[in-house]
């Protein structure tokens, strides 16, 4: 990069370096501190986002990650400054961390811009704190180096590697069909989560992380790192070095965001295997940058590119095993024929060039193009009478014989009719069933819970079924596996034609044509339709009042209206 700053051109001149009362107040409570003027003086402010909290285990080791980021940054000759943001721990915040995704990235974009912060770095890996780190700041448009939090150790039971969610669902299962103890339950519990760090399946965190990574906002190489290796506090120290020299480089996301760069992410999560919430976020993330990315474009590269990392829950390994066999570099290189390698990225240097030397070490971990562990898509988007714009679906991660089906449906309302009845013994259920779980979407979960892998009914896992046709409005955990469709756009809450599929009727999904379709007439459809009143709405208040207002549709990438690239937010007036 050519293009310098000068000290006077930073945004945090405008705080620090005029000689008016203001800045004496901003200069004196840094005094405050105990540093001194050649601690700041004409020097880059990095603001490091960190999404630590007490109760996300997840980011467990950010609190001294973001010491190694400073040390970078104090190295480079930069200033570094910690500012807290709201950790959203995936098992633990209700109704749902995607209430939140929106809620993070609003807090990401204005602690940016209410600081004087010239260049920031962004700490986070559970699920949806990589999108909502990211659109924050995209649409505050300083230079940003995203620090991902990396994959906690393999889990493990009796010498049995374990996966996060992935395997909890497995065993769930086989405890509900009485295979397991109460005792093995708990060492599961106990064995299934042993270090800090992101679920180490190719969940929502995982792919989020490589996505990051892939579209140019990463260090090449950060995203496969285990939490709790000593390279990962290494690169932490690197990103707090680049990110200064980002800053008089002014290198901002828009100038490594493009429509190829997102085409690469696309292309890396369909060879991945990645999650179906990735879809919903590249779509929102590309649109804070201006991209009109339509969530087709999945379905059109889903059909180029095969899934090639063998990871749970398409494949076998998991995300230690991933990064002992070269991790994403090596992977990306595995496909490189397929990604546009000119796209710049955060090292100033282009993806082809972070890549050159990447070599698969692990063949089984890291599949061949010619030798892949999937031929289908990881995600693909189906359409139909009940889903006009749309609903996904990860092929590569159900059983083939369920890819093209027509079955009776077994609708339930909402969550608590489904808990209510998917058990009972008199339950009218066989494995050809389909069933539909309604009420679940961005409105009406409310925040589209991932609820999408409905429960098998207990009497057919006492029969040894595993797998059945699953259609929801809801998403779905990425550690989830299964028959499971997914996104039903427009939901069920708002009006949509997926709001009257009922008990007894019969639904086709043909995953190949891409079609799903409820066989009953149009005039049966419209008379239901004039029969159906809204539902009551959630909030009458608070946040969730405003999520209801502004949220968009699953096909839309659920960010809220006001949210989306358009007019350019003033720089605060400092007076
Ligand atoms: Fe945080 Fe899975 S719970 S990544």
């Amino acid at each position: 990069m050519t293009q310098r700053k000068y000290p006077t051109d930073l945004r945090s001149h405008r705080w620090l370096g005029v000689a008016d009362l203001r800045s004496f107040g901003h200069r004196s409570r840094l005094r405050q501190f105990g540093y001194d003027t050649q601690d700041w003086a004409g020097k880059p402010v990095i603001g490091i986002v960190n999404t630590w909290s007490d109760i996300n285990a997840c980011h467990g080791h950010l609190r001294e990650r973001a010491q190694d980021v400073k040390r970078g940054v104090w190295e480079a000759g930069g200033f570094p400054i910690e500012l807290p943001a709201m950790s959203l721990a995936e098992p633990f915040v209700k109704p749902s961390t995607m209430l939140y995704r929106n809620f993070l990235a609003m807090e990401t974009e204005e602690l940016l811009r209410s600081h004087p912060i010239d260049g920031a770095v962004l700490l986070g890996g559970c699920d949806k704190t990589t999108p909502a780190l990211i659109m924050g700041a995209i649409s505050m448009g300083i230079p940003t180096i995203y620090v991902p939090a990396g994959p906690q150790l393999r889990g493990n039971w009796r010498g049995e590697y374990l996966g996060a969610g992935s395997d909890a669902w497995k065993y769930w299962d086989e405890k509900r069909a009485g295979n397991i103890s109460e005792e093995e339950w708990g060492e599961v519990e106990g064995g299934v989560s042993r270090s800090f760090g992101t679920c180490q399946v190719m969940g929502t965190a995982a792919t989020m992380m490589a996505i990051a990574e892939a579209i140019g906002l990463s260090l090449p190489g950060a995203s496969s790192i285990p939490a709790v290796d000593s390279s990962h506090p290494r690169m932490c120290g690197n990103s707090g070095r680049r990110i200064v020299d980002m800053v008089w480089e002014d290198l901002t996301p828009a100038k490594i965001l493009s429509a190829a760069a997102f085409d690469n992410a696309i292309k890396v999560h369909m060879a991945m295997g990645g999650s179906t919430n990735a879809i919903i976020h590249v779509v929102a993330m590309a649109r804070r940058a201006g991209i009109p990315l339509d969530m087709m474009r999945f379905d059109e590269l889903a059909r180029e590119v095969p899934v090639i990392a063998n990871v749970r829950p398409s494949g076998k390994y998991l995300m230690e095993d991933f990064y002992y066999a070269g991790g994403l570099r090596a992977m990306m290189a595995e496909i490189k024929q397929m990604l546009d390698l000119s796209c710049l990225t955060v090292t100033g240097q282009t993806l082809g060039e972070n890549i050159a030397d990447a070599k698969v070490h692990l063949p089984d971990v890291i599949h061949s193009l010619g030798n892949p562990v999937s031929g289908e898509g990881a995600t693909v988007v189906l359409k139909g009478n009940i889903a006009p714009n749309g609903c996904v679906m990860k092929p590569s991660a159900a059983p083939k014989h369920l890819l093209k089906h027509r079955g009776k449906v077994i609708a339930f309302e909402n969550y608590d009719h489904m808990a209510r009845e998917v058990d009972r013994d008199d339950l009218d259920v066989t494995p050809d069933h389909i069933l539909v779980l309604k009420n679940a979407g961005p409105k009406g979960g409310p925040g589209m819970p991932e609820w999408g892998m409905l429960p098998i009914p207990k009497k057919l896992l006492k029969q040894g079924i595993r797998d059945m046709v699953r259609i929801s409005d809801a998403r779905m955990s990425g550690t989830s596996y299964g028959a499971c469709i997914l996104h039903v756009a427009p939901e069920a809450y708002v009006g949509g034609p997926f709001a009257f599929v009922q008990t007894g009727d019969e639904i086709e999904i043909d995953v190949d044509a891409r079609r799903i379709h409820l066989c009953v007439t149009d005039e049966e459809l419209a008379r239901r339709r004039a029969a159906w009143t809204p539902p009551a709405p959630h909030y009458l208040r608070g946040y969730g009042a405003m999520f209801s207002q502004h949220i968009g549709q699953a096909d839309e990438g659920c960010d809220f209206d006001f949210l989306e690239s358009g007019a350019k937010v003033p720089e605060p007036e400092i007076h």
